[in-house]
């Protein structure tokens, strides 16, 4: 089965679909023969990217969505389902981070990082389920983190705590979902230099980068690209990964080996 062919008919929702790995993903799924929705808050630049998929002849669509509002997330598949068709494939992608000490972190912090990280991706789990349990078949990434695994130096604890929930909702979704036909994972990345750092000072970014053992050189550095997300997401989104459910799979460069 070549690339093209992977995800053909199909149609895939990417949430923060105008951020850095959720344009690689969109894009990645879209090449593999989806079509594609990106719900995403900035959605000037989600629709930049979704008129440039739709021109080659595959339907995409971008949709301005909170994914922390769940009456918003309902309609946004509502209007995914009339666009594109029902959902087969889920990417909860969008998240916030920022850089703090745990005597730093403000109620409003913890509760933003838990409202879009975790709340965010059970809202659209719930709203893409009616089509995935109807037609028996479906699959649903979960964007993770290394953070929730061993922590991240300078990183707001309440990322991590909110990038836990979601691996405990990916495994718990794999088991009750696995009669419907319906896979659950999660990918935990690593350090990847996106917009999401831009917050960071130097001194905040330097220990992130500094345990990469897989160096890759070129512009992106240490660092891996949302590429490498994006393939893996594509993995799992499609038929070569039918018989895996409740994993985690880490994309980090050996920064963390083992589980
Ligand atoms: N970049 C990394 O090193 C890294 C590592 C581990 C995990 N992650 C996770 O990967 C995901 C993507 O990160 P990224 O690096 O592409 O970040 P990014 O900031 O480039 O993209 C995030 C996107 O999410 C959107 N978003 C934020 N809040 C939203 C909301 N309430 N509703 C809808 N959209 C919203 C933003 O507008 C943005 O387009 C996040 O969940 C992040 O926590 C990133």
């Amino acid at each position: 089965m070549g690339r093209a062919e992977r995800l053909e008919g199909r149609v895939a929702v990417v949430t923060g679909g105008a951020g850095g790995f959720g344009r690689a993903i969109g894009r990645r799924l879209h090449e593999e023969g989806a079509r594609v929705a990106l719900w995403d808050l900035d959605e000037a630049r989600a629709s930049a990217l979704s008129e440039e998929l739709d021109a080659t002849g595959r339907s995409a669509l971008a949709l301005g969505v909170d994914v922390g509002d769940s009456a918003a997330v309902e309609e946004a598949a509502a209007a995914t389902r009339a666009a594109l068709g029902p959902i087969d494939v889920l990417v909860n992608n969008a998240g916030v981070v920022d850089a703090a000490a745990p005597w730093e972190v403000t109620d409003e912090s913890w509760e933003r990082h838990f409202r879009v990280n975790a709340n965010g991706a059970f809202y659209c789990v719930r709203a893409c389920l009616p089509d995935m349990r109807a037609r028996r078949s479906g699959k649903i990434v979960n964007i993770g983190s290394l953070a929730a695994q061993q922590g991240r130096p300078t990183t707001n604890p309440a990322y991590a705590a909110s990038k836990g929930a979601v691996l405990g909702l990916t495994v718990s979704l794999a088991r009750h979902l696995g009669e419907y036909g319906i896979c659950v994972n999660a990918i935990n990345p690593g350090f990847i230099r996106t917009e999401i750092h831009d917050q960071f000072t130097p001194e905040g970014l330097a220990p992130l980068t500094a345990d990469i053992p897989l160096h890759r050189g070129g512009e992106h550095g240490q660092h891996g690209r949302p590429e490498d997300i994006a393939a893996a997401v594509a993995y799992l989104a499609s038929p070569d990964a039918d018989f895996v459910s409740g994993e985690y799979l880490s994309v980090n460069g050996a920064t963390r080996t083992g589980s």
